[in-house]
């Protein structure tokens, strides 16, 4: 709500430091930008000389090579990062412009010292997983397979009579039931129908199928490992189980 922002800056005038600002949510379902959005939290931020941090921890290497960034042509003054970046070992990171970054010892007074920073296992994992897994072919073939997923389960939710709303972004996508659009914030998201989504998350596992986090406001992803099977395989449990709890 960039009205709502402009407001709260108004109200602080000089005291707002940074604004954290997830590109797309993904912790109240998946929920992308409005056009126009993060365009106006930008200009925002620089109008008032606060410093706009993407965190880019759960779509980062998801949605795009450059993430967010690439995706909406928005540039945070930092990008926050983890999850995915790793391969599968756990890793976090952070870059920015450099006159921030500088602020960081040694250069600067702010310290960011921690046990596993740069760990080797964690750094090895992450370069072999940007620069040998997450190929564009790797991207185009995630990207096709999450579109196969979310076109699928449209077309079961329509053919049962489901209530539902099936959103897709990239690689990655997500469920609502109980909506029939797109939520725009989590107020709107909040009012799906949750223990429908019970039904059919534990409906899924049941034919061994984990469709996804083990929540509402979850999302779905498609890794570089997941193949036609999986998708057909995920189809078919996905409309025996809406025909189950219709
Ligand atoms: C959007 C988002 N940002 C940041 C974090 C924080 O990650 P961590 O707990 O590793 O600091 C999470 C955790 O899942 C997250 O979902």
């Amino acid at each position: 709500d960039l009205d709502m922002m402009r407001r709260a800056f108004d109200e602080h005038d000089g005291d707002v430091a940074g604004v954290i600002v997830e590109p797309a949510m993904t912790n109240g379902g998946v929920i992308p930008p409005l056009p126009g959005y993060l365009e106006g939290v930008r200009a925002l931020c620089t109008e008032k000389g606060a410093v706009l941090i993407m965190d880019e921890v759960k779509i980062g290497c998801r949605i795009a090579p450059g993430g967010a960034t690439e995706l909406w042509g928005v540039k945070g003054d930092i990008v926050t990062l983890a999850k995915a970046i790793g391969g599968g070992v756990p890793v976090g990171a952070f870059g920015g412009k450099r006159e921030l970054m500088e602020q960081i010892s040694p250069l600067g007074p702010a310290v960011h010292f921690g046990t596993y920073n740069a760990n080797p296992l964690g750094m090895a994992a992450g370069l072999a997983c940007l620069t040998k897994v997450m190929t564009d072919e790797t991207y185009a073939e995630m990207t096709r397979l999450a579109t196969r997923v979310a076109d699928g389960m449209r077309h079961v939710i329509k053919e049962t009579g489901t209530s539902a709303y099936v959103v897709q972004l990239e690689t990655l996508g997500g469920i609502f039931f109980g909506l029939e659009e797109q939520p725009n914030n989590f107020r709107e998201a909040a009012r799906n129908d949750a223990a429908r989504w019970d039904d059919y998350w534990f409906g899924m596992l049941n034919q061994g199928v984990i469709p996804m986090g083990s929540a509402w406001f979850e999302e779905w992803s498609m890794s570089a490992q997941h193949t036609d099977e999986d998708v057909d395989r995920t189809l078919e449990a996905f409309e025996s189980t809406l025909r189950a709890i219709a």
